[in-house]
């Protein structure tokens, strides 16, 4: 099985789930993308209707592109289901995302999801977070390199800006993304205790006591983890 049949293998216990009437927070990434057209037919398919919001105007984009009413987050009272892809996941179901520079819009969706669930193939699993993927913190454009020198002198860890194609990335809310190399076991609640009171941070990239229930998929099967 290739990666993109991992992912798709989880998607069965993740639409289960989904009910008449329901609010879907709507994440993104690659995992989320092939996700949606399943979601668009099984709309169809039985008949029912969901608002969902979503966690990136990309998402938003191919979601009404298949048909899916979209509603911006204030316009909803709650959420029912957030389903989302994660960077990095660890035993406590704690989350690296933001590899797609979503993370903050991400972490308002899935915070507000009443069940937040998160599709991922085996190899997101992890001892402990940063061991394979760098922290996203996103910053404000106009101060980001004295946070990056800050946070470097500070916790002696590199912070690099997000490049594409040899420019900055921009991200939905026109920031920039720092991408932070942790490389060792940390205590992640205290370094985004640290970054979260940075001026200039808009938000990081750990996921912390957010999951709910994380769905994997594996060569030997689909695992179906709860918080
Ligand atoms: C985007 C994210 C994604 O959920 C994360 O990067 C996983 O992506 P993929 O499904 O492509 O592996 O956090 O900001």
């Amino acid at each position: 099985m290739n990666k993109d049949q991992l992912k798709k293998s989880t998607f069965k216990d993740a639409l289960a789930q989904i009910q008449d009437g329901m609010v879907i927070g709507i994440g993104s990434g690659s995992t989320i993308e092939l996700l949606i057209p399943e979601l668009a037919t099984k709309l169809q398919q039985e008949s029912i209707e969901i608002t969902g919001v979503c966690t990136s105007n990309k998402t938003a984009f191919i979601a009404k592109e298949h048909g899916i009413k979209i509603f911006d987050v204030n316009d909803v009272q709650h959420i029912d289901i957030a389903i989302d892809g994660a960077d990095e996941i660890d035993r406590e179901l704690n989350l690296i995302k933001g590899g797609g520079g979503a993370l903050f819009r991400e972490k308002v969706i899935d915070s507000m999801a009443e069940k937040f669930i998160v599709l991922a193939d085996d190899s997101k699993c992890v001892d402990y977070l940063g061991e394979t993927f760098k922290l996203p913190v996103e910053v404000d454009k106009f101060n980001w390199l004295l946070i990056a020198k800050n946070i470097e002198s500070i916790k002696q860890v590199k912070a690099i800006r997000r490049m594409v194609d040899d420019v900055p990335f921009i991200t939905d809310n026109g920031n920039y993304i720092l991408d932070l190399e942790i490389n060792n076991h940390i205590d992640a609640y205290e370094m985004h205790e640290y970054l979260i009171h940075l001026i200039g941070v808009l938000e990081t990239g750990y996921f912390l006591d957010v999951t709910d229930q994380v769905i994997i998929g594996s060569t030997s099967g689909v695992k179906v983890i709860n918080k």
